[in-house]
């Protein structure tokens, strides 16, 4: 099964045109994609840099079960991490709750939304950007500046739309995936800071449970923090 693609040289975001397909008949499962977006959105209130050269596209998935739905944002992104890494043999890691990253900097983020009972993933990958503008530029890096050529999207995103249609409707068992998230799990081993309800906790990162819960070991012992209220995720190491 081809999951229909439909292609924009400019959107403001694809995740909204995403919606408004859906609103206007569209059935899912189906891919948005633009060349670039004049509005990119990221998590909370950010910005989303989204410049021609990058991989920006949303996967509309329609309504989800309850139960698939707390696992999504992990599995948009160990998915994209699988794909990258077998593509490009670079050392690319997940940061919790579901960043890309690769040597410390952002490489790609997922936002996924539900509206209108709608599960829409939105997928934003730095593959062949060649400049970041100041002060993005110290924090994020690009596929095309590490490898020096362009990749080819086609090898991207039909592979993780796809993937993530069979998950909503049969997710694989988590002792098939889980252990690559925690191998590939940026921070693992090292004392980090996080938000999460509105709370700090500071503690080492032990890795991800099956219940989708991040692992912190401090002085009060052990916590399981939910990823779903998790924020602010940063390594404290020589604090
Ligand atoms: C984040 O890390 O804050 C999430 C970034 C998500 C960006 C993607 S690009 C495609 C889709 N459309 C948007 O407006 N945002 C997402």
């Amino acid at each position: 099964m081809d999951i229909p693609v439909f292609t924009y040289s400019s959107l403001p975001s694809t995740n909204d045109t995403a919606l408004e397909l859906y609103e206007q008949g569209q059935t899912p499962p189906f891919i948005v994609l633009a060349v670039r977006q004049t509005r990119g959105r990221g998590r909370g209130a950010h910005t989303w840099f989204s410049p021609e050269g990058g991989l920006w596209f949303s996967v509309a998935l329609g309504p989800v079960p309850a139960e698939h739905l707390s696992g999504l944002g992990l599995w948009t992104a160990y998915v994209t991490v699988k794909t990258l890494r077998g593509l490009t043999d670079l050392p690319i890691l997940l940061k919790l709750p579901n960043d890309i990253v690769l040597y410390g900097k952002k490489l790609g983020g997922i936002l996924i939304e539900i509206r209108r009972n709608c599960a829409i993933a939105g997928i934003g990958l730095n593959t062949n950007v060649s400049t970041f503008p100041a002060p993005l530029s110290e924090t994020a890096i690009s596929l095309l500046q590490v490898l020096g050529n362009r990749i080819t999207h086609e090898s991207i995103y039909p592979g993780i739309a796809m993937r993530l249609w069979e998950f909503v409707h049969s997710p694989p068992s988590h002792q098939t995936w889980l252990p690559n998230v925690n191998a590939w799990l940026f921070g693992k081993g090292q004392r980090v800071a996080v938000t999460c309800s509105n709370r700090r906790v500071q503690g080492v990162l032990k890795g991800v449970t099956p219940d989708f819960h991040m692992v912190l070991t401090g002085t009060e012992g052990e916590q399981a923090l939910s990823l779903a209220f998790l924020r602010d995720f940063e390594i404290v190491n020589g604090e």
